[in-house]
């Protein structure tokens, strides 16, 4: 197979810290499974380069990243040196869209050897996947600010909907719970109270169940949908939901399963027209940054999605397989303080990559 280009993008915070360690286990895999991989690294979309340049990134950004088979990405985001909505959608968000990676596929699952804050739940109770629709929806960038200054001040932000995205994150979920043994698909709604878009939202829903008879599908509000997160995390396998509450779910998801250091995510253009991008669900949490104990595995894993959709799943599973054993040893030396130990962001890389040579 020719040799594929992946473009690093560490970022911001602990995006610095959690990326070596994620290269550290990709180079393993790569090696361990002879895989042709190249990682050429990026210094913007960090608010470092915010402040040498006055942008997020170089002008010629697009054409500098199209021609990569996959971005690896960390965290963008220091808030008291640069505003979050410049930083973000001067960077990530813009990803998304340029790139078209219109899902954002992010699994929830509890594994063996860490600890669920949830009483009495063990592996196998919290196991599904959130498909969060990821260019559209609430994080739309048709509004403004009218009367600045006055007591008439106001601001007005569109969510925007359409039938072309709606039901491409539809189709992909739907397709994705057919492959799923409980064949069950959740929606995250709010037509109640939010009654144009997400009415809509769920007639689409509708509409693409009819092309999957042998699904079962369920719809929720998003408030007590995060209720049902925290008391019956085991009846979910599939979620489907729009850009925010998407958002929102996966964190509330692997918060349930123990961390959300764990977390990864795929911004998958599924086409192939553009690149796609992995990163963990975290941010650069600057309340921990530079003390060496952020937990990798959100930045591992999601580099076994990016394995996977790279056409490696020999070495996207090993590389899961390898995450899963170090962590049910639970060796309070190499597991990281959000997972009770004492361990730090490197010990905890190198004991994965470790178990792949
Ligand atoms: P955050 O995810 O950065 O942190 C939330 C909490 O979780 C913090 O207490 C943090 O210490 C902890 N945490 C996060 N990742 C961890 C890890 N790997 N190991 C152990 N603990 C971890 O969310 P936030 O505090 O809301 O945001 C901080 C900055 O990150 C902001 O600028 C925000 O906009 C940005 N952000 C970026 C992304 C992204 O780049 N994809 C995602 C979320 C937030
Ligand atoms: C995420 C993040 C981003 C989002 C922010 C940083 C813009 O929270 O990837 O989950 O809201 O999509
Ligand atoms: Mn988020």
């Amino acid at each position: 197979m020719a040799r594929q280009r992946i473009a690093v993008i560490a970022g911001d915070g602990i995006g610095q810290e959690v990326m070596p360690e994620g290269l550290r286990v990709m180079k393993a895999a790569a090696d361990r499974f002879n895989l042709s991989l190249s990682f050429e690294h990026f210094d913007f979309a960090s608010c470092d380069y915010y402040e040498q340049h006055g942008r997020m990134m170089p002008e010629d950004w697009k054409s500098r990243l199209e021609g990569f088979d996959a971005l690896y990405f960390g965290a963008v985001g220091m808030p008291e040196r640069v505003p979050d909505h410049v930083s973000l959608w001067g960077s990530l968000l813009q990803f998304r869209r340029h790139f078209d990676q219109y899902i954002n596929l992010r699994p929830c699952r509890l594994l063996q050897g860490v600890t669920s804050p949830l009483a009495n739940r063990a592996p196998g109770d919290i196991d599904f996947m959130v498909v969060r629709e990821n260019t559209e929806g609430e994080y739309s960038s048709i509004g403004g600010r009218m009367y600045e200054g006055t007591d008439r001040e106001l601001a007005i932000q569109e969510t925007v909907m359409s039938r072309h995205g709606i039901d491409r994150a539809l189709r992909f979920a739907f397709e994705l719970a057919s492959t799923r043994p409980k064949r069950s698909l959740t929606s995250a709604t709010k037509s109640n109270g939010i009654s144009i878009t997400m009415p809509y939202w769920d007639e689409r829903v509708n509409a693409m169940a009819t092309h999957y008879p042998d699904i079962t599908v369920d719809s929720f509000h998003i408030d007590i949908l995060t209720a049902r997160f925290v008391m019956h995390p085991d009846m979910f396998d599939v979620v489907v939901a729009s850009n925010l509450f998407g958002d929102i779910l996966s964190d509330l998801g692997p918060a349930c399963a123990g961390t959300i250091g764990i977390a990864p995510s795929a911004n998958l253009n599924p086409e192939r027209r553009f690149p796609s991008l992995f990163e963990p669900v975290h941010g650069s949490a600057p309340d921990i940054f530079g003390q060496n104990i952020a937990n990798p595995v959100g930045q591992i894993w999601s580099g076994a999605m990016m394995l996977d959709h790279l056409g490696h799943a020999e070495a996207a599973d090993a590389v899961v397989k390898a995450f899963e054993a170090v962590l049910a040893q639970a060796d309070s030396a190499v597991i990281t303080p959000d997972l009770g130990g004492q361990g730090t962001t490197e010990t905890l890389g190198r004991a994965i990559a470790d178990r792949l040579v």
